[in-house]
């Protein structure tokens, strides 16, 4: 999708917001237009802290099933340790403390009883430098089905590093080198191997941090692209500091400033009729 102020960078400008602007106290209430249809995790209050630095504040958002969201904001604002709370990965930070309440469907991902490794299988995750093992690109894809015992035979296997390779678009371009090393990838196929890494633990959710910011524009495009294919199949949220990625990406997004979620709502009107001044400012390239 797109929109105007994302290729124009100055939405504002030529569609001024009919409501007044700046109506919320700074730090106050986050606005919210109409939620999701249907909502697949929801964070509720959510606090973090660094040791005693405190990183986020009170987020309340909804995470809508089978689209995209996108976190943006300025550097330093709280979108990666947001992102990290939908799949526990800050409980690998000894400093990181995290309070309110985080559930995907009916369940509490922090409740004691639930097992990390099958959550982050159900929430999966992609990182801003794509990290393949230095295994092949079959082991690659084979690793996490394995461990989780997905599949019951050796053609079992086989046949869940394929279709998540297809799914992943890319399969055609490696299907003759399966035992190769994935580090021997180009970036861009690299990425698309750690999407299908993450594809073939049969994910609900996947969460990627600036997938695309080490990856030129080609290649950026087919991720883009793939992205939008599976939102058809999984619920995906993306952290990008690219407003023009945002708008082609996602239905929905989320602003974030100084650890307070400024504002959420459908990504055309975020991005044509912000409604808190923050916002504006930044999507106009005020600031971040
Ligand atoms: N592992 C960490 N230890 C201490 N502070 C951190 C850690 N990760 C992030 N922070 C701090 O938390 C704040 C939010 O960071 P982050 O979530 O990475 O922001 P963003 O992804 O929006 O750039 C920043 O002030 C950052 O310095
Ligand atoms: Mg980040």
């Amino acid at each position: 999708m797109s929109t105007q102020i994302a290729e124009t960078a100055e939405p504002a400008a030529t569609k001024p917001a009919p409501s007044p602007v700046n109506d919320v106290a700074p730090g106050g209430t986050t606005i919210t237009d109409t939620p999701p249809e249907s909502v697949k995790m929801k964070g509720v209050g959510v606090n973090v802290f660094y040791g005693d630095k405190q990183a986020l504040f009170d987020i309340d958002l909804d995470i809508g099933e089978r689209q995209v969201t996108s976190l943006i904001g300025p550097s330093g604002c709280g979108k990666s340790t947001f992102l990290r709370c939908l799949n526990r990965m800050n409980d690998t930070i000894d400093s990181c403390r995290i309070e309110g309440d985080i559930t995907i469907g009916e369940q509490d991902i922090y409740d004691p009883s639930i097992d990390v490794v099958e959550l982050r299988a159900r929430v999966g995750m992609v990182f801003q430098k794509p990290n393949p093992f230095p295994k092949s690109i079959f082991e690659n894809i084979a690793y996490g089905p394995r461990i989780h015992g997905l599949a019951d035979s050796k053609s079992d296997l086989e046949e869940i590093v394929v279709t998540s390779l297809q799914k992943a678009g890319l399969f055609e371009e490696v299907k003759d080198r399966l035992e190769e090393p994935g580090t021997g990838l180009s970036g861009g196929q690299q990425q698309r191997l750690c999407i299908a890494r993450a594809i073939a633990t049969s994910p609900e959710v996947m969460l990627m941090d600036e997938p695309c910011s080490a990856l030129d524009p080609i290649a950026t495009a087919k991720v883009e692209e793939l992205i939008d294919e599976l939102r058809e199949n999984y619920t995906i949220v993306i952290v990008t500091h690219s407003m023009q990625q945002a708008a082609r990406v996602s239905q929905r997004t989320a602003f974030f400033h100084l650890g307070v979620l400024v504002e959420v709502g459908a990504t055309d009107q975020i991005f044509t009729n912000p409604r808190d001044a923050r916002t504006r400012d930044y999507i106009t390239g005020r600031f971040g």
